[in-house]
């Protein structure tokens, strides 16, 4: 496995493979890899000719107060779980040099970030959009991957690929949930013993709104309701919202139709979690 650290360096790997006609497959991440990482990455192997991957903690996707600097960073155990993994170039840019004295470029994709988490994380959507397409510009890839975990995200990256006229495809990769169904996430390790049993309530409330929705009922907000109780069970859980929404508009739901997509965000402890399923009603 190649390791970069320079941005002129990555993009003259990328020119030359690409000038060799080999495709690139491209998976940002803010590192602390598991297993919901490494299904992106087997999947681009299988897709392409080349697989980069990205670490780089985004300081402009956190707003002040979050976890910026208490986010896990463990460069050893990420080098050899991407290098297991199969990865071909692993890409380390520096925040000296992705936001130099004088930066002040922004990708700003307006409605959908409006929504969900867009409401409790002010600047968030702003500050992924921009390092996902200043990463694109660099590593020049045929293909990205995204986790459906974080399915607003995942959107707002198709919006600005759509909307902007990039030739990437983006594929999304269903949520890697730990055996008791909690969503794997680098923020799992801020919870300790007590918070990570609460942490299953967020699972618990989607496998019931799926399981009421198998049953017949469409009215979301008893739907909604019930979640809320399951999660409210657990005392170390404060919720910003659960929502029954459109999975292309992110609009709140009264009655489930079609297709509709459970998500929801709750705090345990020093964790901000979220996760969402899909609701299908032919
Ligand atoms: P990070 O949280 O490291 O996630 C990197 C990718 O892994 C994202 O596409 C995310 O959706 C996916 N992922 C995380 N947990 C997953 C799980 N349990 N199952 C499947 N996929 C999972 O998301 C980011 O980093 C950043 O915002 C980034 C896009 C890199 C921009 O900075």
């Amino acid at each position: 496995m190649k390791i970069i650290t320079s941005i002129s360096d990555m993009h003259k790997v990328s020119l030359v493979l690409k000038r060799e006609g080999r495709t690139i497959g491209f998976v940002p991440t803010m590192g602390a890899l598991h297993k919901g990482h490494v299904t992106l990455i087997d999947k681009a192997k299988r897709e392409n000719n080349k697989v980069v991957l990205s670490i780089f903690v985004n300081p402009i996707q956190f707003a002040p107060g979050e976890d910026y600097h208490s986010y896990p960073r463990d460069k050893e155990r990420d080098e050899i779980m991407a290098s297991q993994s199969g990865v071909d170039i692993l890409f380390l840019p520096s925040a000296d040099e992705m936001y130099p004295d004088g930066y002040e470029t922004f990708v700003n994709v307006e409605g959908i970030t409006e929504l969900l988490c867009g409401k409790f994380r002010h600047g968030h959507f702003k500050g992924v959009a921009t390092v996902v397409l200043k990463l694109f510009n660099i590593v020049m890839p045929d293909r990205a991957y995204f986790g459906e975990k974080d399915y607003q995200q995942m959107l707002v990256i198709k919006r600005m690929v759509n909307d902007l006229n990039l030739n990437i495809d983006i594929v999304s990769m269903p949520t890697i949930r730990e055996e008791d169904g909690l969503a794997m996430s680098s923020r799992n390790t801020y919870l300790d013993s007590g918070e990570r049993v609460s942490a299953v309530s967020l699972y618990k409330a989607l496998k019931t709104s799926e399981d009421m929705v198998k049953n017949g009922e469409r009215d979301t907000m008893k739907i909604i309701n019930e979640m809320e109780r399951i999660i409210r069970s657990e005392t170390a859980a404060k919720i910003d919202y659960i929502s029954i929404c459109d999975p292309d508009t992110l609009k709140d739901i009264k009655t489930i139709n079609g297709r509709a997509l459970a998500a929801l965000s709750v705090r345990i402890g020093n964790a901000r979690l979220i996760d969402n399923c899909m609701l299908g009603v032919k």
